[in-house]
């Protein structure tokens, strides 16, 4: 059978949502302090935490695999050391995948549930193969070890699914094309003092909010999962997205509350002949006078956006 045929029937089993549904209400409870959200989420890095994460367990475990294979007595110890090494390294990086798919729904869902099931099997063996190369069974610890590195590419094929093939937790900006030369959106009067609302710049929708003299503007598509940024509500000078709660703040459109992990494309605003303008803000001030200019993919935040 051919893995994606395998996956289409994991994404279209309806039955497996009453038990996710109810696992991720439990996660969603336990991330939601803050900084437990912030951490888990990566939204200091720029861009997921667990992705990265997943490289150390799959790495030690495979190296582990292979000296078992080819390495001969001399090498026991070092498979037995990357056994232990994957253990340690597999909870944060379970702590951190359970944080991302709790926000996912339908098919990324319950594919997200296969993957969990199938690297906790491959947690399980390990600790068995550990356990038992403890003891001095080496044949049992091999054994188990072997067992756990299939369940172990089980799941890495079906994290490889949700992140490349459906896109789960990619920057749902990335491919805009966000306008890099001076682009008006709005007539000057239709924005009013804290009044915050969605706008065209050619072709790319953008959330605006007028604080006194200064205009705010960012992309009104939320970075995490795509949430429409202007049907969220506005506070301290912060978006909320109505779809998980991430935080953006308006100066610079970077990242107060996860699960979002990269912060918001923001723009520079000036008010030109009565229309208000954006142009996409560089992703570093001095590049305006630099070489390079504004560069599209160049979105880490300006300290502040202006009027003028
Ligand atoms: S779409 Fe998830 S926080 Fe915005």
């Amino acid at each position: 059978m051919k893995p994606h045929r395998t996956i289409r029937r994991v994404e279209e089993a309806e039955a497996l949502d009453g038990y996710a549904k109810a696992v991720a209400k439990v996660v969603q409870r336990a991330v939601r302090p803050r900084m437990i959200r912030n951490m888990l989420s990566g939204a200091k890095m720029g861009h997921p935490l667990h992705p990265p994460l997943t490289d150390v367990p799959i790495g030690a475990w495979s190296m582990s695999a292979l000296l078992d294979l080819v390495g001969g007595r001399e090498s026991e110890p070092a498979a037995d050391l990357l056994v232990k090494a994957g253990l340690v390294t597999a909870l944060p990086t379970a702590l951190t995948g359970l944080n991302d798919w709790s926000d996912t729904l339908g098919a990324d869902r319950r594919v997200g549930l296969v993957h969990a099931w199938a690297n906790g099997a491959a947690l399980t063996l390990y600790a068995a193969s550990a356990v038992a190369r403890h003891r001095g069974n080496r044949g049992s610890g091999k054994a188990l070890g072997f067992a756990g590195l299939g369940m172990m590419a089980i799941g890495g094929y079906l994290g490889g699914h949700l992140s490349f093939a459906n896109g789960v937790n990619v920057n749902r900006t990335a491919w805009d094309q966000e306008p890099t030369e001076w682009t008006p959106v709005l007539a000057d009067g239709d924005l009013a003092d804290g009044e915050h609302r969605t706008a065209d710049a050619a072709g790319v929708e953008v959330l605006l909010y007028r604080k006194g003299a200064a205009i705010y503007a960012m992309s009104a598509t939320c970075t995490h999962l795509g949430g429409p940024l202007g049907e969220g509500s506005v506070e301290n000078d912060c978006v909320t997205c109505p779809w998980h709660g991430s935080v953006f703040r308006f100066a610079d459109g970077g990242i107060e509350r996860g699960p979002a992990s990269s912060p918001q494309p923001h723009f520079e605003t000036r008010v030109h002949n009565g229309r208000i303008e954006v142009r996409l803000a560089p992703a570093d001030p001095s590049d305006e006078e630099g070489e390079g200019g504004i560069h599209q993919g160049d979105r880490r935040p300006l300290t502040r956006t202006s009027t003028s």
